[in-house]
């Protein structure tokens, strides 16, 4: 798969086959992906958390407040992203140039990780709307959540049109 496939390949999987786990050598490449995603200074300020079994479904009753996220408790595996503390340089540069450089790199972080998943067969969605202190309890985090990511194989997911800003909306040319 080009990336082009593979950008429009990937969606964002709300139904999920409870019956196929992931392979272990699957998940792994996931991981090694974001593993290689480019941040700040280098400094990967982030913490991955692979959920599954008791804890997926503990997890996923945190993404389901006010009656969202129904779909998650489907999924075998729930990534949770905490944020890190920043090395130094890239502490020094968020103050100087007042800018999010964490919510950056962790951004960066979850399209190579869901761009290998959909890679690897597998279908992800991300999950911003999460109890951030129920998380952080149910996996021992000292850190703020950012982002729940779920994985698994799709059930029942046809591939949707992109709805998307057309290019003249996104960019400029000067
Ligand atoms: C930061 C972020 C938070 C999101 N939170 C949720 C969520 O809590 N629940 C959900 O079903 N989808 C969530 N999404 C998925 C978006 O709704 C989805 O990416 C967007 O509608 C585009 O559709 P596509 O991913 O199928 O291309 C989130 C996506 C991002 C990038």
């Amino acid at each position: 798969m080009d990336f082009n496939e593979l950008v429009n390949q990937r969606q964002s999987c709300r139904s999920y086959d409870e019956s196929k786990p992931v392979e272990p050598e699957k998940l792994l490449a996931v991981l090694g992906a974001v593993r290689l995603a480019p941040s700040a200074c280098n400094g990967q300020p982030y913490h991955l958390t692979v959920c599954r079994g008791e804890k997926a479904a503990e997890v996923a009753k945190a993404t389901q407040g006010m009656g969202m996220n129904k779909f998650v408790s489907q999924a075998p595996i729930l990534i949770v992203i905490s944020e890190e503390n920043y090395v130094k340089s890239a502490a020094l540069g968020a103050k100087l140039k007042g800018n999010d450089y964490r919510s950056i790199d962790i951004g960066i972080a979850t399209a190579y990780l869901t761009a290998e998943a959909t890679a690897q067969g597998l279908s992800t969605c991300i999950l911003g709307w999460l109890d951030d202190a129920k998380i952080r309890k149910i996996c021992g985090l000292d850190q703020p959540v950012r982002l729940v990511i779920t994985l698994g194989y799709a059930k029942d997911d046809p591939l949707r049109a992109k709805k998307r800003n057309e290019l003249p909306q996104l960019v400029t040319y000067k």
